[in-house]
């Protein structure tokens, strides 16, 4: 292999030969590829792009650089992932509701990245919840429970743990290639068989643009699809806060609320359309209403909350244990009208300024922080009337973050269209 000539060859825009890039892929993860080369072919992807055939052969050599999980119990296995955004907490409720359904879901997780939530994070905030199983605990807590919810070990996809850290150093992250088989190569490794993607766009989202997010989610659906994994995406709009609550205790408890059939109507139509994605992918139900009705019934007897506290018991955790909640301090509308904005990505910067999210790798969370969003985009409201609440116990932070929140809520006095939340399935 002549490292120099492929990243030329990229440069130039021709189509790399399969057997390239599978070297390359393996050079790069072994260490015989120094960063260097593997920075300046990333960068010529970023400015020329892949095919989906090299796409999919890239997908395939990440893939193979580390251990692909298999699942002898023959249940359907499935997984869901979101490209992340303010509020997201689908995973927590989604996983114990499929398991409750006879869907075995493996699902490997991250943490906060940028101003977007982890799951892990959120997990973390329910006591005694150990998100670092090793791959034969992970095995054995789907086996006994269904679902269980864990961070990567170094054994899936190490080849993209190292590239996803050189992309984010040099400018690189945004390829969709590149994304497509960071993402892929991780969740086909699960094992499973069916997969659907949350693809968001929007102001607190990672695609800013409806176009850039359709591109995103066709190139995982094919590529997915041609590595024998059933994959559907769902886009959805990230314009404002899914659900009221931001940060991670207060999520995880809007989690529970769901499971009980409280939680805010957005959050519970995106959670069930996307597990109803799955009951049909898997064949278990193939049925919209048949499968929207199963999944009615586990909320509705306490099986999916049920399912849910099991599982946290088998990570170490106790969901029924109280996760504190710091100082509530009201956000106030200085006028009256309509919500017109709703400035999500601002919301996850306050979050982050509270101690919920990091600046720095390695950071260590305030789990009991957070932002409650009282309202919706199109909501009229009442000057005086508060439009959100901090949970913060420091004044001084509170009071930027206040200032932070209020600039991301606009009001104006003609009231908006309100958009769909759930704007496009692609198969
Ligand atoms: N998430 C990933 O796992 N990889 C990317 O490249 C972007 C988001």
């Amino acid at each position: 292999m002549n490292v120099a000539q492929i990243i030329s060859a990229k440069r130039d825009g021709s189509e790399l030969a399969e057997s390239d890039i599978q070297q390359l892929v393996a050079g790069y993860a072994t260490g015989d590829v120094p960063d260097y080369q593997m920075a300046a072919f990333a960068m010529a992807v970023f400015f020329q792009g892949m095919t989906i055939a090299e796409t999919t052969v890239l997908t395939r050599a990440m893939l193979d650089s580390g251990e692909q999980l298999d699942w002898p119990t023959g249940n359907p296995v499935a997984d869901k992932h979101s490209t992340g955004g303010i509020g997201d907490k689908v995973s927590i409720p989604l996983a114990p509701l499929l398991a409750c359904c006879g869907v075995s879901v493996p699902m490997i997780s991250g943490r906060g990245l940028g101003i977007t939530g982890g799951t892990l994070d959120k997990l973390e905030s329910i006591q005694g919840y150990r998100c670092d199983l090793s791959l034969d605990e992970f095995r054995s807590v789907v086996n006994f429970c269904g679902c269980s919810i864990s961070g990567a070990t170094g054994a899936i996809a190490p080849a993209d743990k190292k590239l996803y850290a050189l992309r984010d150093v040099t400018g690189t992250v945004p390829s969709i290639p590149m994304i497509t088989a960071s993402i892929l190569s991780k969740k086909v490794a699960e094992g499973i068989d069916s997969l659907v993607l949350d693809v968001k766009w929007g102001s607190g989202a990672f695609m800013k643009t409806l176009e850039r997010a359709q591109e995103l989610a066709r190139s995982l659906v094919t590529v997915g699809n041609q590595l024998g994994v059933s994959t559907t995406a769902v886009i959805t709009d990230m314009n404002q806060p899914l659900g009221r609550m931001i940060g991670n205790a207060v999520e995880v408890d809007e989690s529970v609320a769901l499971l009980k059939g409280e939680a805010p109507t957005d959050l519970t139509q995106l959670t069930m359309e996307l597990c109803i994605r799955i009951l049909e992918a898997t064949g278990v139900e193939p049925d919209h209403n048949n499968a929207a009705e199963l999944l009615q019934r586990q909320i509705d007897t306490g099986a999916g909350l049920k399912k849910l506290t099991e599982m946290v018991a088998n990570h170490g955790g106790n969901l029924d244990a109280t996760r504190e909640r710091e100082k509530a301090v009201d956000i106030i509308a200085d006028e009256s009208g309509f919500v017109r904005r709703i400035s999500s990505d601002r919301l996850g910067v306050a979050v982050i300024e509270m101690g919920g999210g990091r600046k720095q790798l390695g950071d260590q969370l305030n789990h009991a922080t957070g932002i409650e969003c009282l309202v919706k985009i199109g909501d009229e409201i009442e000057q005086g009337q508060p439009v959100a609440r901090l949970f913060c116990d420091d004044e001084n932070v509170a009071g930027y973050a206040s200032y932070l929140v209020s600039a991301a809520i606009g009001i104006s006095p003609i009231q908006p269209d309100r958009q769909p939340l759930i704007v496009e399935t692609i198969k």
